[in-house]
C-alpha cells in the first residue's frame, strides 16, 4: 500500500486544529510531536479505569501493573534491548542527570569526559557537572564543516588512553546530521571508555539497535515520537545493576526500577506503550511486517516507510529554501545525502533575524523554533549567538508540501 499522508493525519486530532480561521502548521516537531487519537484513548483508559498503583491484587492494580510491565517491553523492542535494561524518567535530561550522579563515583582526577559540539544541552550541562564534581576534564570532538557531522578525524584525537566516557547525539537537534555512531563508539571501546548516546533526535525517525551498536547507555524521549512527556534509558545490564544509584531503600536491589526513584507517571508510560505500537502498526500497514509479527519486527518495517517519507520532504523543504535566495542551510543539503541527515532543517536569510522569521511563521499559525534550542555549543561554533541562531523547521511523517509550501511562501515574502 502506498504512503498516505492524509490517512496518517486523520490520527490526529491536533492537525484538525485551526487558529483565527488558519490551520495550524506543526513544524517544530524536534520540539515535540503531536499525539494520535489513538495514543489519547489509551492514556484516557488508564486515567478513568486504573489510575492506581502497581502490585495490588485488584483489578485496577493488576491492570496497571500489567501494562506499566508492557510499556517496558515496548521500549525494549523500540530499542532491541532486554526490558530490565530500560528505565523510565521524567525526560532524557533529567535520566542523564541521574545517571551522571552515578558515574560520578567511577570517575577520577585527570580523567577526560569527552562531547561534541553539536550537543544539545541535554548531553553537554550533566556531564560538565560530573567532571566538575570529580575533578575530571571536559574534551570536544568538532563538527566537520563539510558535512555537519561529527568529525571522526578529531573523534579519534579527542579520545584517548585518558577518556571515561564519550557522549555523542545520534542525530544533531540543529543540523539534522546522522553521526556515525558505530564508529564513534568502537573508537570509545579500543580505548575502555563508556558510551552514552543521545538518540532523543534519531529515535522518531530510524531504527535503533543498541546490542548491535554495542554503546552502554543510550536515552531518548516518547514526546518526541508520538508519546506523552517520558523518557527512556537503555543501560547494560551489568551497569546498572552494578552502578550507585540513588532511590528509596525497598527500590535500592530492584533492576531496573532502582534507577527509577518513587512512584511512576503510569499514565505517561502507557502512552509511550500506545505511542510504541503507533508506529509499529505504520510497518503493517505500509511496510513489509505482517500482522502475527512481532513488535520488533513491525517496527524494524516502520522505520524506512516513515523515513523515506520524511526524507521527501526534507529535499522539498531544503531545495524550497534555497530557491528563494539569500539563504543559507546549516546542515547537509545534497540531494544525494539525504539519508545521512533527519528532515530538521536550520537557516538563515539575509535581512531578516531568525526571531523575525518564526515570528513571521508564528502569525500564520505555523510552529518553527529559533535561536540555539539548547544547542548550546553549536550556535556559539558556528559564531550565530549574538546575531539570534538559526531557525529550525522539522517536518516529520505527517507533515504534507503543502504544508511546507505555506512556511517557505512565508519566508519568500520577508
Ligand atoms: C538532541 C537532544 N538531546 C536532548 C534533549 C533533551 O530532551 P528532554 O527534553 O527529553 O530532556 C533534546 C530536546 O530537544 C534534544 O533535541
Amino acid at each position: 500500500m502506498s504512503y498516505d499522508v492524509e490517512a496518517v493525519r486523520s490520527a490526529f486530532p491536533a492537525l484538525q486544529e485551526t487558529v483565527d480561521g488558519k490551520p495550524v502548521v506543526f513544524l517544530d516537531n524536534p520540539a515535540g510531536t503531536q499525539i494520535p487519537q489513538q495514543v489519547i484513548d489509551r492514556i484516557t483508559e488508564c486515567l478513568i479505569h486504573y489510575n492506581v498503583n502497581t502490585e495490588v491484587p485488584y483489578g485496577p492494580g493488576e491492570r496497571v501493573t500489567r501494562m506499566a510491565q508492557e510499556a517496558r517491553q515496548a521500549a525494549a523492542d523500540l530499542l532491541g534491548a532486554d526490558p530490565d535494561e530500560i528505565a523510565f524518567g521524567n525526560n532524557m535530561t533529567s535520566l542523564t542527570v541521574l545517571l551522571s550522579r552515578s558515574l560520578v563515583h567511577e570517575i577520577k582526577p585527570g580523567d577526560e569526559i569527552v562531547v561534541s559540539h553539536m550537543e544539545h544541552d541535554g548531553n553537554v550541562g550533566p556531564w560538565v557537572l560530573m567532571a566538575e564534581d570529580a575533578g575530571a576534564t571536559v574534551r570536544w570532538i568538532d563538527i566537520d564543516p563539510e558535512t555537519y557531522a561529527i568529525d571522526l578525524n578529531d573523534a579519534q584525537e579527542k579520545i584517548t588512553d585518558r577518556t571515561k566516557l564519550v557522549a555523542v547525539s545520534h542525530a544533531g537537534n540543529g543540523t539534522g546530521t546522522i553521526n556515525d555512531v558505530a564508529a564513534i563508539i568502537k573508537m570509545a571501546k579500543a580505548k575502555g571508555a563508556w558510551t552514552f548516546i543521545d538518540a532523543v533526535q534519531y529515535a522518531p525517525h530510524g531504527y535503533i539497535d543498541v546490542k548491535e551498536l554495542d554503546c552502554d547507555f543510550l536515552a531518548c524521549s516518547a514526546y518526541k515520537f508520538y508519546g506523552p512527556h517520558v523518557g527512556i534509558l537503555y543501560g547494560k545490564r551489568e551497569l546498572m545493576g552494578r552502578l550507585r544509584a540513588y532511590t528509596v531503600r525497598p527500590s535500592l536491589e530492584k533492576q531496573p526500577t532502582r534507577w527509577e526513584p518513587g512512584t511512576k507517571n503510569y499514565e505517561g508510560l502507557v502512552g509511550t506503550l500506545a505511542a510504541i505500537d503507533y508506529i509499529a502498526q505504520l510497518g503493517v500497514d505500509y511496510g513489509a511486517a505482517d500482522d502475527n509479527s512481532d513488535r520488533r519486527s513491525r517496527l524494524k518495517a516502520a522505520w524506512p516507510v516513515l523515513g523515506g517519507y520524511e526524507q521527501e520532504l526534507a529535499q522539498h523543504l531544503i531545495g524550497g529554501l534555497q530557491a528563494i535566495g539569500g539563504i543559507k542551510v546549516y546542515g547537509i543539503t545534497d540531494e544525494m545525502d539525504m539519508a545521512n541527515r533527519v528532515a530538521t532543517v536550520s537557516f538563515r536569510k539575509e535581512g531578516s533575524t531568525p526571531q523575525e522569521i518564526t515570528n513571521a511563521l508564528g502569525a500564520q499559525q505555523i510552529g518553527s523554533r529559533c535561536g540555539d534550542y539548547l544547542a548550546v555549543a553549536l550556535i556559539d561554533g558556528l559564531g550565530l549567538r549574538a546575531s539570534g541562531g538559526l531557525t529550525r523547521l522539522g517536518p516529520v511523517h505527517y507533515n504534507t508540501r503543502l504544508e511546507i509550501d505555506r512556511a517557505l511562501e512565508v519566508i519568500d515574502q520577508m
